[in-house]
């Protein structure tokens, strides 16, 4: 599938954004694990969750869609069912890794495949750990799918400090903590996103978190049970990005973005393009258990900056974005320490490299960042072709500069757009961006 689009001028409205990825995907774990009926609302219905989903389905949990929300019911802890044959996690690193947590505790073996892409992506990063837990689990000698776990009769806790800053890594720990003997304790050097810490409170599993300036440490016990929970995902602010970008870099205009989270270990693109000088205002902020926020954007001039290396985890899904904001601004950004880019749905640094070169951007990539020289408030991009490699953020990226090109751009390979944001077609014209798809 491809896109094209033409340059953008005046975008203007109010628009609600699907449902976060990572917390859709762990509000239907838990509530699969917990015992009785979880009702979601603002699920995301998104090619990576829907994975999640049928994951558990082929577990024998009970999943179905009644209106707008999603019902599990839940079989308890111990209530999953042996699955016929592999697990297939398509596109979706948190649901193969944060799965793998669960599934190293479970009385019978399992098989976790995924696409092309998932399947090159690093796994060592999990198993080892889980290893450590005394799960018999393995991967290719590449440490990457498919991987084989086996079952065994205990899992022991750990205390582990998480060599990769990595939500996904920490989170499946502490989805095999809540079956480990004893405490397990894992420490993150860089703070990373905390939504499975907070859905975990939702569900009524009792955590311990204490944070040491940058660092943080968190205990949890083996549980027994876990309740059920009712919960509503708000808006996922990594596609909320694509609008913020599309707003700041578009000619006159002014955009509202509705309910949208504002989890703090989430909003780094935030903290940083309000450090190049961007307009955003939050309205209407919550603190429910993620807290939320309505955002308005309006075009501003941009100014190059360095980047703090403190922010970069917070905002590793909108370096795509991030990259473009960049590239628009007046002056020199740098990036460093961004090295985990390599490792996502295709090797970030190079493949935006390859966008900016397509549209003219000078730029010096290194292994672990990026300095992109700012084409200005008055520059262009050149309107060209560009390969997203398959990759969502990519292609989103990519569509939402191609506003401020000089004519028509094409972005090729864009079905996984639907991994996340299945209807960003429809958003994009809903707010005047001329946008077209091809299959
Ligand atoms: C996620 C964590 C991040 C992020 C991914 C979602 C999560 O990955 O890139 O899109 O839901 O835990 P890492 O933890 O590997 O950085």
């Amino acid at each position: 599938m491809k896109f094209k689009i033409q340059k953008g001028n005046g975008l203007k409205g109010e628009i609600i954004i699907p449902g976060d990825k990572s917390i859709s995907h762990r509000a239907i774990m838990l509530a699969s694990l917990a015992d009785g009926r979880s009702e979601i609302s603002g699920f995301l219905e998104g090619e990576d969750c829907l994975a999640t989903i049928e994951v558990f389905q082929k577990m024998g949990v009970s999943i179905s869609k009644q209106k707008e929300n999603i019902i599990v019911e839940g079989k308890g802890l111990q209530g999953l069912e042996g699955p016929s044959s592999s697990l297939d996690f398509r596109n979706s690193g948190t649901s193969v890794r944060l799965c793998s947590g669960v599934l190293a505790a479970q009385e019978f073996p399992s098989t976790l495949i995924g696409d092309s892409s998932l399947s090159s992506r690093p796994m060592a990063r999990i198993t080892e750990p889980l290893g450590l837990m005394g799960a018999n689990i393995s991967s290719t000698k590449e440490g990457t799918l498919p991987i084989q776990i086996e079952p065994v009769d205990i899992l022991k806790s750990i205390k582990y400090s998480t060599p990769v800053a990595s939500a996904q890594v920490k989170s499946c720990l502490l989805f095999a903590g809540l079956y480990s003997e004893g405490i397990t304790e894992i420490e993150e050097k860089v703070i990373t996103r905390d939504h499975t810490e907070r859905m975990f409170e939702q569900f009524g599993i009792p955590i311990e978190v204490s944070q040491f300036k940058a660092a943080k440490l968190i205990k949890l016990n083996k549980v027994e049970g876990i309740r059920s929970a009712n919960i509503d995902v708000c808006g996922d602010f990594s596609s909320a990005s694509f609008f913020i970008l599309a707003a700041l870099i578009t000619p006159n205009s002014e955009l509202l973005l509705r309910n949208i989270g504002v989890n703090p270990t989430r909003i780094g693109f935030l903290h940083a393009l309000r450090h190049m000088g961007a307009n955003i205002e939050l309205q209407n902020e919550t603190d429910s258990f993620e807290p939320t926020a309505d955002i308005l954007v309006r075009t501003s001039n941009l100014k190059g900056i360095t980047l703090n290396t403190n922010l970069v985890a917070n905002m590793i899904d909108e370096m795509p974005a991030f990259f473009i904001a960049a590239s628009l601004a007046e002056g020199i950004t740098k990036i460093k320490e961004a090295k985990e880019l390599r490792t996502k749905e295709s090797d970030r640094l190079l493949v935006m490299s390859e966008a900016l070169d397509c549209f003219g951007v000078k730029f010096q990539l290194e292994n672990d960042g990026i300095t992109i020289n700012g084409l200005g408030k008055k520059g262009s991009f050149k309107s060209s072709k560009i390969d997203s490699h398959g990759d969502h953020r990519i292609a989103m990226a990519s569509s939402i500069g191609s506003l401020r090109s000089d004519g028509e751009t094409t972005i090729l390979d864009c079905l996984n757009v639907n991994t996340s944001f299945p209807n960003f077609i429809d958003t994009c014209k809903e707010v005047g961006i001329d946008i077209k798809r091809y299959e």
